[in-house]
């Protein structure tokens, strides 16, 4: 492995190209196959950053000649990409994969493929290896790039295959891509994290912080401008710690200044922010930048400095909310969202009161919302828990009446405004066929045809609820 890393954790190109011919190999034995070329299902789970992961998997499925299907039992391949962040989620992956067998056992040539974060932990991988034997291939988030080469082990040895060493992680750039959408586009910044928040799992299973170079991310911005692309989200576990590990250091609000200068009808968005490290540069240029949304992910998960500090996250709530103070002096329309766990082990009611008045105080327009859950092998998993479920979930009920309240007044005084909207996709509702959002990312509901599909168009807003806002095109 450590000969194919470059300067700065880079896959060296000629480790890429290596992939490349092995994508063009699965491909020549993929046209050999009596029934033709196979199709691929693939399906996400979790993040952002799975999304945009998926989508290169997708782009290197491509190249090796597979088309793709949305139905398991007419596929030749199968790749589940699983996220690892609470129980739940996988919970329903081991149920997914679970039900798979079916697949296998109708085709027994099927080849069935799980990455992501919940396959770099090793029980899992073993609890994959010893229960779930028609599962072929097991790998984690720093070995997709070389995706081609270990299925080239599975189509030509017929072994299974289990990639999940505990790697640093490193950067490959010119990965191919499939985007689902012709409007919007992920673009990752950096990977990994090295916060260890104490709950948190991801800075186990997607390696340490890795910043792209600020010349490749800027290629790939204009790329996509000049595609058309209207919204681009770039990606990061923490974006603000963007550039520190660079040889030239940068900083995210610099990257921000530079993708500005691209031309094109786009708005740029960003998630995550850490609070510990966003500040008034940040705000400030975001408020300069025209392309930049005005629009700020920051999660708090607490409104108890105590439960803070037990967290791990490096601020307390006055600094917290110093924080969402200076973002608005900055930018007095920002639209604020975060996320938030409660029942953190040894939170008491009080402090989880002390984030629903945190909540009351911050007026943020929308929540991500989490009951906390023990991840085996971070620090908070050997901490006393004392507090019920159902402690826990009536606690959880009334962050979510508060929320429900704020959330519905602000989207009501948005009514009768006139606002720029991108509309995004269809929404399945035939009596509200089309989803937008606005320029701070709150959805639009609208009537009108899919020809809107892609541009920015001025709407009124007639009326709201909870989630989502209505409109009429002018
Ligand atoms: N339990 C509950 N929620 C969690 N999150 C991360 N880890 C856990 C956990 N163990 C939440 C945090 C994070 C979001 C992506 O998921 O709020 O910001
Ligand atoms: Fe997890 Fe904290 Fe890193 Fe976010 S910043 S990914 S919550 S460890």
């Amino acid at each position: 492995m450590s000969d194919a890393i470059g300067t700065a954790n880079r896959i060296a190109a000629e480790e890429i190209e290596r992939q490349k011919q092995f994508c063009a190999e699965i491909r020549k034995l993929n046209e050999g196959r009596p029934g033709g070329l196979p199709l691929a299902y693939t399906q996400t789970y979790g993040c952002q950053q799975n999304v945009a992961d998926s989508q290169r998997l997708m782009g290197m499925l491509q190249d090796m000649g597979c088309g793709f299907t949305q139905d398991p039992f007419e596929a030749g391949i199968i790749v589940i990409n699983t996220c690892a962040i609470r129980e739940n989620a996988e919970k329903k992956v081991f149920g997914v994969v679970g039900q798979l067998v079916h697949a296998k056992e109708k085709n027994p040539d099927l080849i069935i493929c799980l990455c992501g974060c919940m396959a770099q932990q090793e029980v899992v991988a073993a609890k994959i290896k010893n229960s779930y034997r028609h599962v072929d291939m097991v790998f984690g988030p720093q070995a997709l790039w070389k995706f081609p080469e270990l299925l080239y082990g599975v189509y030509t040895d017929h072994k299974r295959t289990f990639s999940i060493a505990d790697e640093h992680g490193a950067i490959a750039e010119g990965l191919p891509v499939v985007r689902e959408s012709g409007v919007k586009a992920w673009v990752s910044v950096m990977y990994g994290c090295n916060n260890f928040c104490s709950y948190c799992i991801v800075p186990y299973v997607r390696g340490r912080e890795r910043s792209r170079e600020p010349s490749d991310v800027l290629a790939e911005v204009r790329s996509l401008a000049e595609a058309g692309y209207r919204e681009i989200t770039l990606l990061g576990q923490n974006v603000n710690s963007y550039g520190k590990d660079l040889d030239e250091p940068m900083d995210f609000a610099d990257l921000l200044r530079e993708i500005d200068k691209i031309p094109g009808d786009y708005l740029v968005r960003f998630m995550t922010s850490h609070p510990k490290d966003a500040g008034r540069k940040l705000f400030e240029t975001m408020a300069e930048c025209s392309h930049v949304a005005k629009q700020l992910h920051l999660p708090v998960q607490s409104g108890s400095s105590r439960v803070l500090k037990a967290m791990n996250r490096g601020y307390t709530r006055e600094q917290y909310l110093e924080k969402v103070r200076m973002a608005r002096e900055a930018m007095p329309e920002v639209v604020l969202t975060s996320d938030i766990i409660i029942g953190f082990p040894g939170e008491t009611e009080a402090e989880a009161m002390e984030t629903v008045s945190l909540i009351e105080e911050v007026r943020y327009d929308a929540l991500f919302t989490f009951i906390y859950s023990p991840r085996p092998g971070t620090p908070a998993a050997k901490m006393p828990d004392p507090v019920s479920r159902g402690e826990k979930q009536v606690w959880f009920d009334r962050l979510l009446d508060a929320q429900n309240r704020i959330s519905g007044e602000l989207h009501r005084a948005y009514v009768g405004r006139t606002l720029r909207v991108l509309v995004d996709g269809e929404s399945g509702d035939s009596a509200w066929p089309l989803s937008s959002r606005t320029a701070g990312g709150r959805l639009v509901h609208l009537q009108g045809d899919g020809s809107l599909i892609g541009r920015y168009i001025d709407v009124r807003i007639t009326g709201s609820n909870t989630w989502a806002l209505f409109g009429e095109t002018l």
